[in-house]
């Protein structure tokens, strides 16, 4: 859902003057044992996952390209991309959510909803693919408008989701906020995955979407309000002591019975997931973004957008052959595999054996399944973060003739320029519980005994 960026990109250059200037939060590490942090003091289990929109893969792309002026790539193999999702109570009514590092607004489909397909002809609700008849906002006791506001959410390819806006009661493993805006679409076209019906936002506020207009048409920069996504409120509110969330997002069985599996990780708020921990922690600042040229930035004016960090190398056999360091990397719970700058991604794939082909339609490195895959680990300020051998095959399905085929884990995300988004996913997360610090702007990446 990285989208919403882009209107925001276009909303501040107009309100904005700011040179373009690439210029970095210094990664001075703090190095800290994983004991600093407590266990947390709400867990919810990720409990399912369904396949990501393709529309988000869009997004992403047109994020990526907007950003590099001329990346053509292919963000993701067309079925590989699962999204993390769990259960969201709000006035009283439970839904399963996207979780997404990559976007900041909780919403969720209001019931009686108007579904359209993409051309924006009115089709029956069940086109759009919820995972339920949506959020009754009359039914909440709790639930109070927002009055001549609207949220308004648009993608690439023409998915559009837009409506009211309101306060509720909203929880999530535990954790209870009161007055939490959220977006409540009741026009929608949607291609849907039968399962999810919102969405949990953990990113910046920055791409918020709400705005003073009862007209979303007329959503622009210039009335965009922007609010405090559900964690920050918690946190401003009280109820979560410590301005820190956690993701520990588990490999599981990745695509066999993917909905189902009960065991896919943990979101945890306030201290660290309970999953064994190394004692290898590190703490690196979060990039801010130029709000006129969209590129990392920590000039005046510079936002927060992403939990963006600087990747001090990658590590792998021949690594010392290519430039391994990178700005402008998203650690992102919404995207299955690494998107490593493209020479990076050209040398690792190399050293599989046998070794990984590019497939210049899908843009995406190819494997053998039963490749032996190189060790591969990302070096954050000084600390090495290994990425399990496993991690880097994946499944992608079978070909025409019934060839199971497979995809490795770490892929081209572009030439390694001021602009380039690059992503480690879940391909790395499963390896790391990702600490997110909200009040300090800093990310802790604390090492998983390997399981
Ligand atoms: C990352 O940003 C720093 C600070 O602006 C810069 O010195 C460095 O060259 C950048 N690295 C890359 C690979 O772009
Ligand atoms: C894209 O960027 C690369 C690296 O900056 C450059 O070599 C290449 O010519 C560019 N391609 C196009 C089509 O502009
Ligand atoms: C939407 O529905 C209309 C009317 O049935 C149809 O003409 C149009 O092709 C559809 N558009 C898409 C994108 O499916
Ligand atoms: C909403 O807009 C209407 C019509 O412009 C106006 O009468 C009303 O006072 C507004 N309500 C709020 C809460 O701003
Ligand atoms: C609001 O939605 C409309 C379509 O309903 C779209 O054309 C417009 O770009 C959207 N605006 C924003 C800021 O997303
Ligand atoms: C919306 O815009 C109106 C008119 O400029 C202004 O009076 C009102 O305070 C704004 N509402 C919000 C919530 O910003
Ligand atoms: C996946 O789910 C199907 C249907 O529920 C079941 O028959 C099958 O045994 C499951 N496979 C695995 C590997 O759990
Ligand atoms: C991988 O190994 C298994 C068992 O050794 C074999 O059946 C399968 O065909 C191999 N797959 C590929 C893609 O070589």
């Amino acid at each position: 859902m990285v989208s919403a960026a882009l209107s925001v990109l276009s909303f501040v250059a107009a309100t904005t003057a700011e040179f373009t200037v690439v210029s970095h939060v210094s990664t001075a590490p703090r190095s800290i044992v994983p004991a600093v942090i407590p266990p947390a003091e709400f867990v919810v289990p990720i409990t399912g996952k369904s396949p990501r929109r393709q529309t988000k893969k869009d997004a992403l792309s047109a994020l990526r390209s907007h950003a590099s002026k001329n990346n053509t790539a292919v963000l993701a193999g067309a079925d590989l991309d699962q999204e993390y999702l769990t259960d969201i109570t709000i006035g009283g009514q439970t839904f399963t959510a996207i979780v997404d590092t990559g976007s900041s607004d909780t919403w969720l489909i209001k019931k009686g909803f108007n579904c359209f397909n993409l051309s924006s002809f009115p089709e029956p609700q069940a086109t759009c693919g919820f995972g339920s008849d949506g959020f009754d906002t009359k039914a909440s006791t709790t639930f109070q408008e927002f009055p001549n506001v609207s949220f308004n959410i648009s993608y690439g390819d023409g998915e559009f989701l837009s409506g009211p806006v309101g306060f509720d009661t909203v929880s999530v493993g535990g954790l209870t906020v009161t007055k939490q805006e959220v977006g409540t679409p009741d026009f929608a076209a949607w291609n849907g995955d039968g399962v999810n019906s919102g969405l949990l936002g953990l990113a910046y506020s920055t791409i918020t979407s709400v705005y003073n207009t009862t007209d979303p048409t007329k959503a622009s920069s210039a009335n965009h309000i922007p609010y405090d996504p559900f964690f920050v409120t918690a946190f401003k509110q009280g109820v979560v002591t410590n301005p820190y969330f956690s993701i520990a997002l588990d490999r599981g069985a990745l695509f066999v019975n993917t909905s189902t599996d009960p065991n896919l990780g943990y979101l945890a708020f306030g201290g660290m997931p309970p999953v064994a921990l190394d004692k290898t922690a590190v703490t690196v600042p979060i990039q801010k973004y130029s709000a006129k040229t969209g590129d990392p930035s920590s000039a005046a004016g510079a936002e927060y957008i992403y939990y963006t960090i600087d990747v001090e190398s990658y590590v792998f056999p021949g690594s010392t052959s290519v430039a391994t360091a990178n700005n402008n990397t998203i650690v992102d719970s919404g995207t299955t595999l690494n998107y490593v700058p493209d020479k990076v991604a050209k040398a690792y794939n190399a050293k599989f054996v046998p070794k990984a082909t590019l497939d210049s339609d899908s843009g995406l490195y190819f494997v053998n399944c039963n490749a032996t895959a190189p060790a591969f680990s990302v070096t954050l300020a000084g600390k090495s973060f290994p990425v399990d051998a496993r991690d880097q095959i994946l499944d992608a399905g079978t070909d025409d003739s019934g060839n199971v085929l497979c995809i490795s884990g770490t892929q081209p995300g572009g030439a390694d320029t001021a602009g380039t988004v690059f992503i480690l996913g879940d391909v790395f997360l499963h390896n790391v519980v990702g600490t997110f610090n909200v009040q300090t702007n800093e990310l802790t990446v604390t090492r998983r005994t390997k399981y």
